[in-house]
């Protein structure tokens, strides 16, 4: 039997308490009567969102998750929030290294590494994101890209249980562009054989109902990572369904 496809959602700087109690509520309604083991899903809904989304999931076997943690468990980090205070909201997951981090708050890989590093340390799954620009795949460095940035990213303390690996290729998050099977199936390969641990390996970038069976259904595609299109409940229970 193979392994269930990891499904995890994204909402981003998205949701205020009303609307998002509706969604998640749905989903977790859809969630009990889909067929047990078929799937795994994780909600990464922002900070504000976490103790809602625990209270409503508690009972549910959908896990969740931040979107960033600090490397440091506490101190003088005025609005930064520790992966001790996630692990303390029932997070199981985090994501980290995220192209809008890394893009809009200049974070590297070595601060990504760090992250990681405290993630492992509080017993959350670091989700960490690589992937390269639209510049950088014209001008035919995807592969480097990536395989420097995996290289750096990846901490020692990193197992197949701790660690997910989520290929985004910029270009595609958010703009409705889909990396071609070809492209995915090409890059999965490349991180599989680089990666020293043997970590899911998660695509994402403009995933909805429509394209998630193909994409899903490809070698070394273990899960997706979902923006847009895991705020419409239905639509994000069509793309679990797609396993
Ligand atoms: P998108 O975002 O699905 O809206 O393209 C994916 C992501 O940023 O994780």
């Amino acid at each position: 039997m193979t392994a269930p496809k990891l499904i995890v959602g994204n909402w981003k700087m998205n949701g205020l308490q009303a609307d998002s109690r509706e969604r998640i509520e749905k989903l977790a309604e859809a969630v009990k009567s889909a067929k047990s083991g078929a799937f795994d899903m994780v909600l990464c809904p922002p900070a504000t969102l976490i103790a809602t989304v625990g209270w409503f999931l508690k009972e549910s076997s959908l896990k969740w998750g931040g979107q960033d943690c600090h490397a440091q468990p506490s101190g003088a980090f005025t609005g930064d929030i520790s992966a001790p205070m996630l692990k303390d909201l029932g997070c199981a997951y985090v994501i980290l290294g995220h192209s809008e981090r890394r893009q809009y708050h200049k974070e590297t890989s070595e601060e990504v590494l760090a992250k990681a590093k405290a993630a492992h340390a509080a017993g959350l799954v670091a989700i960490i994101c690589i992937g390269e620009t639209d510049a950088e795949r014209t001008a035919g460095k995807a592969d480097a890209v990536v395989s420097a940035q995996l290289a750096a990213s990846i901490p020692e303390t990193a197992t197949p249980e701790n660690t997910v690996i989520a290929y985004e290729p910029v270009w595609a998050i958010g703009t409705g562009k889909v990396a071609s099977s070809d492209d995915i199936l090409k890059m999965h390969a490349l991180i599989r054989g680089k990666s020293k641990v043997k970590s899911r390996i998660l695509y994402g970038g403009s995933v909805k109902s429509s394209n998630a069976k193909e994409i899903l259904h490809l070698a070394n595609v273990d899960g997706v990572l979902v923006g847009g299109a895991s705020l419409k409940a239905d639509e994000f229970m069509a793309i679990a369904e797609a396993s």
